[in-house]
């Protein structure tokens, strides 16, 4: 059974159909696909790629439909008609998906681990709620506090020995080069804040490390230019063979790069660590400009937004207004939002990652959770 399901995937990334035959191809390995013996505890950083209610519990914002009218049938916090990267990540381990460290209503479930991601989340400025400085401080209370309370509990709080076996997953840096643009700096003046950036994430392992930590899964940043907002806001006087401004991609390529060698760095300096980095921008970019052959259409148009093509994107009226234009359910669009993904897009992604092609050292999701 185990190797069986093992396999399937493969289709995932060869099939040439359209995407019904697709999704039901690979949803069942991602239900099966773990092979866990230990509990499998994640904690997660990050910004609304990876926010599954952070700031609605946080900040009290609202978050209204149709966002989570796929799957939740009700706004959950997240930004997505349906689930994140992240939910689908958790069930393929068969995980309950993570609460936010923020919900004082999830009936404290933090069994599983807990989401620091916050929408909006940037590494700088670094003491602003909720940079990623903020949240690596929420998680050391929070990991202090468990502890301090685990002896008295009969068992359902995160031992020690739960914290060093943990999966330590950051996804961050899209708001950071985001924002850089829209302070009008320089495409030279983005580029140079980059390291700055890179060195919070760096500072961020190296605390997890020190706490105990071992287990690291970072995403790099996907295509800015490519999502309808920017696409909407900005002069488009550099758009590539595809549609998306060159100049947000190459900075955000850049933000890569150095992302990839900092892993590098990370693992031969943590000798004891595993630090795997996924690039999330090729799974992205590829679904992108091949979005025909993976059944999705629309690549650089909003399904919820206002003004109809080419973007349906209007900064004054954002998904979750009653004015929306809002596409139908059953058709296949990347972005929801003009920002965020769609159910359907996030599961291509997830799938991409599953499938191991993506990630250095190319390590199984569930590598922290087997024996
Ligand atoms: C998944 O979890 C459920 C309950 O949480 C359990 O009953 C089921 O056996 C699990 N399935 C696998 C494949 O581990
Ligand atoms: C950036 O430049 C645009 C056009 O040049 C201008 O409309 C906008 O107000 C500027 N934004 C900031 C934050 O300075
Ligand atoms: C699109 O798909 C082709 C064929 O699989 C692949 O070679 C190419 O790299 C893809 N494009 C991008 C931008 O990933």
């Amino acid at each position: 059974m185990a190797s069986l399901s093992r396999t399937i995937p493969v289709p995932c990334l060869t099939a040439r159909f359209s995407f019904l035959p697709l999704l039901l191809l690979c949803s069942p390995p991602l239900l099966v696909l773990s092979q866990c013996t230990k509990p499998h505890i994640i904690f997660n950083f990050g910004d609304s790629n990876s926010d599954t209610g952070g700031l609605v519990a946080g900040l009290g914002f609202p978050v209204n439909p149709p966002n989570g009218r796929t799957f939740f049938r009700r706004s959950t916090g997240r930004l997505s008609d349906g689930r994140l990267v992240i939910d689908f990540l958790c069930q393929s381990l068969n995980s309950s998906l993570l609460n936010p460290y923020l919900d004082s209503l999830g009936g404290s479930k933090f069994t599983n681990g807990a989401n620091f991601a916050v929408v909006g989340s940037s590494t700088l400025p670094k003491y602003v709620p909720f940079s990623l400085n903020i949240q690596i401080m929420q998680f050391l209370h929070f990991k202090a506090r468990t502890l301090e309370l685990v002896t008295t509990d009969s068992g359902n709080l995160i031992n020690d020995e739960g914290f060093q076996n943990a999966l330590y997953m950051i996804d961050i840096g899209q708001n950071d080069i985001a924002d850089s643009f829209a302070k009008n700096l320089s495409y030279v003046q983005v580029v140079k804040r980059i390291p700055l950036v890179v060195t919070e994430i760096k500072n961020a392992v190296k605390t997890l490390h020190d706490q105990g930590g071992r287990k690291f899964w970072v995403h790099n940043t996907g295509p800015l230019g490519c999502l309808p907002q920017k696409l909407q806001m900005v002069q488009k006087n550099d758009l590539d063979s595809f549609g998306c401004l060159s100049s947000y991609n190459a900075a955000a390529s850049l933000f890569n790069e150095a992302l990839l060698l900092l892993c590098q760095e990370l693992r031969s300096e943590l000798k004891d660590a595993t630090v795997v980095h996924v690039d999330i921008y090729a799974i992205k970019y590829d679904l992108i400009a091949n979005a025909t052959k993976y059944g999705f259409s629309n690549p650089l148009m909003a399904c919820c937004g206002y003004g109809g093509p080419p973007y349906n994107y209007n900064i004054r009226v954002p998904c979750g207004q009653p004015s929306n234009q809002v596409c139908d359910e059953d058709s296949h669009f990347v972005s929801w939002d003009g920002i965020h993904y769609t159910e359907d897009a996030n599961f291509n992604v997830a799938s991409k990652i599953l499938s191991q092609a993506y990630s250095t050292p190319g390590t199984t999701f569930d590598f922290f959770c087997r024996s």
